[in-house]
């Protein structure tokens, strides 16, 4: 990407401002000054301007256990979100690979990678996502065949992809959906008018929460689990 782009797309000016803070020499790259707008930058060679981080040097990649109550976004302007709980100095450029609902617990991906999340979050992907859910009322016997079929969304006018459905005991179950419609899970079992009343992320493809993580808690994933997408 040219860089009088990349600095109109991470901050809030116009072109020509953009333009303007290029010749006063405000913006450097990988620590050099530099004027001219048209130089291709690559991700993660650090980007600043007035000495302010723009791209960090380094990529992240974070797992956190969301816990309740907290909006899986960058900003909100009521609730505290999940990017609140991670260090400042880890949040430039951090976004989500994927989201959970506010009261949906579990494993949430976070990086400044943007081709590393892409992977995980475009449909095409397919890649598992695994839920424990609580319903209120018993899991209905025809729920496995049904979900394993697809459920008509009028919605969005689709039928969800085939999912697998494990029965835990009478109000727990597993699920595992190769997709991420909004609000999915409890739409699913909606059609059935039974009511989600805790839901829980257990794992997305081969990478499952690490059970030391406690709700809030983070950490950065090994080499090998970000190789896992
Ligand atoms: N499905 C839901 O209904 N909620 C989530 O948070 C995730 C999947």
């Amino acid at each position: 990407m040219q860089l009088d782009r990349f600095i109109q797309l991470n901050t809030p000016y116009s072109r020509q401002r953009v333009r303007c803070l290029l010749a006063e020499g405000r913006v450097t790259v990988a620590g050099h000054v530099v004027r001219d707008g048209s130089v291709e930058v690559d991700r993660f060679i650090p980007i600043s301007l007035d000495n302010q981080c723009l791209q960090a040097a380094q990529a992240y990649y974070l797992m956190l256990h969301k816990p309740a109550g907290v909006v899986s976004a960058t900003q909100h302007p009521e609730h505290q979100t999940v990017i609140d709980l991670i260090p400042e100095e880890l949040r430039q450029g951090l976004h989500l690979a994927g989201r959970l609902d506010l009261k949906t617990t579990g494993l949430l991906l976070l990086t400044n990678d943007g081709q590393w999340s892409r992977r995980i979050t475009q449909p095409s992907s397919k890649i598992a996502k695994v839920y424990r859910v609580t319903t209120q009322d018993e899991v209905a016997v025809e729920a496995e065949a049904v979900f394993r079929q697809g459920i008509y969304f009028g919605y969005e006018d689709i039928t969800t992809q085939p999912a697998e459905l494990q029965r835990l005991d009478r109000y727990h179950s597993r699920l595992t959906l190769y997709e991420g419609r909004y609000h999915q899970v409890k739409r699913m079992f909606g059609y059935f008018d039974n009511e989600v009343t805790e839901l829980h992320r257990e794992r997305v493809g081969e990478l499952t929460l690490d059970p030391d993580l406690l709700p809030g808690e983070f950490r950065p994933l090994s080499v090998a689990e970000v190789a896992l997408f």
